[in-house]
């Protein structure tokens, strides 16, 4: 990588502002916040071990949540404050702002190794809007600009990205976290020259998500196995049945692109040619947003391709499980991003448990493999196998933006080495 990383800079005694992605899951607890999942505060301890070790001053920007500008209670990083310190066996200050008077106080009187967390970037509308001046009150509380935020390096905000010009402006440096730069090291240089076989699994609900990230790896992948409900609108694609199945009619055009290019290009592009289905069966009722509760019944393999009308398509089947297995068992290269089914219903989640236990056993034999963000990493995570898989990429949007070959700004506005 071209960027300026951590690892390059003299950092004693100077304040170092860098921006995380904590933006975890939360919960309200008997009227408290409880943290979910700390998998993104966990993968940035390896950065803060090392500031803390070249005796930094550190101050942590995150934002959390969608607060749109307003000091929204729950989405307050202070419980996230708390736990950090409960994970790096040291006092983590807070400050309930992350500009203005307190936080230039507080960050100007830390000492070496200190670290100090700022409220979410995110109560300021200024934030989203990467207004330059806001950016600048940021810029004014460091002397070096950090990013270890790879979760939000895909948003042009004041904290992601205007902060670090004006860093950079006024001569000071800008460099990728530790674990920034791993994030661009697996999902970028790995994957640019991959061992091969080099077998790409996509999942997930929607072809409009998926089709950018299809075409370009068309370009790269010896194999590409497709599960998830977007397998319905290829169906569709192909003039098939797909019952009540989730589809998205105004995408069958790309559909239909992907698959010639696949042709073209003699990439197999695996379909499932099985699948769980259930029947869906309105309830009378409504969930809390108002909308009719449906629920799915009868539960059963239908084996084919062409589901029946009054059928849903739930979870790839017992043959594309085999098949897809099998691909992957093959693998030196493996990506993977989107579950097979609706996995977090235990009657349908056994495609997608079946493609994680096949990743995990292909990493054991030696394959490199890495498993893109958001519902995937829950689902490796429900399968007790998250250690046993190369790498786990901890954005969701900004790792699929990333592999699309998108340009991500939070990485742009960093230095060159
Ligand atoms: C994420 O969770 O995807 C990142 O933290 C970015 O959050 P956002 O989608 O609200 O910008
Ligand atoms: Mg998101």
């Amino acid at each position: 990588m071209a960027k300026l990383t951590v690892n390059d800079l003299d950092l004693r005694g100077k304040r170092v502002l860098v921006r995380v992605d904590y933006n975890v899951p939360m919960e309200e607890k008997d009227g408290q916040m409880v943290i979910n999942d700390v998998t993104r505060i966990k993968e940035t301890l390896g950065t803060l071990d090392l500031l803390i070790g070249k005796g930094a001053r550190i101050i942590l920007a995150a934002h959390l949540g969608r607060p749109d500008g307003k000091r929204e209670p729950t989405m307050s990083l202070r419980p996230v404050a708390a736990k950090l310190a409960d994970m790096i066996h040291r006092p983590v200050a807070f400050v309930d702002d992350c500009v203005g008077e307190k936080a230039e106080k507080t960050a100007g009187a830390l000492k070496p190794g200190d670290v100090l967390l700022l409220e979410n970037t995110r109560y300021h509308a200024a934030e989203e809007a990467n207004d330059p001046s806001f950016a600048a009150e940021l810029a004014k509380l460091a002397d070096v600009y950090v990013n270890d935020a790879f979760g939000a390096a895909h948003r042009a905000h004041a904290s992601t990205e205007g902060v670090a010009r004006i860093v950079a402006q006024r001569g000071g440096q800008c460099a990728a976290g530790l674990l920034m730069e791993r994030e661009l090291k697996f999902l970028g240089d790995e994957l640019e020259k991959p061992a091969r076989p080099f077998v790409v699994i996509l999942g997930g609900a929607k072809v409009s998500d998926k089709i950018t990230v299809i075409d370009r790896l068309l370009e790269r992948a010896d194999t590409i196995l497709i599960g998830g409900a977007m397998t319905y609108t290829f169906r569709l694609a192909l003039g098939l049945k797909v019952g009540k199945s989730l589809v998205e009619p105004d995408r069958v055009g790309v559909a239909k692109d992907a698959l010639e290019k696949a042709k073209a290009r003699k990439v197999p592009f695996m379909l499932p040619v099985d699948n769980l289905v259930g029947t869906p069966v309105n309830t009378g009722r409504l969930n809390k947003k108002g909308k009719p509760i449906i629920e799915i019944q009868n539960p059963r393999v239908n084996d084919g391709v062409n589901i029946p009308d009054s059928e849903e398509g739930m979870d790839i089947g017992p043959k594309t499980i085999q098949s897809h297995t099998a691909a992957i068992a093959g693998a030196r290269t493996i990506l993977w991003n989107g579950p097979m089914g609706v996995f977090e219903d235990p009657r349908f989640s056994e495609g997608t448990f079946a493609v994680a236990r096949a990743v995990a056993a292909a990493t054991r034999n030696g394959a490199k493999s890495i498993i893109g963000g958001g519902d995937s990493v829950k689902a490796l995570n429900l399968t007790g196998l998250t250690d046993q898989v190369t790498f786990v990429s901890t954005g969701g949007g900004a790792s699929l933006e990333f592999l699309e070959g998108k340009v991500l700004p939070g990485v742009a506005a960093l230095s060159d080495k």
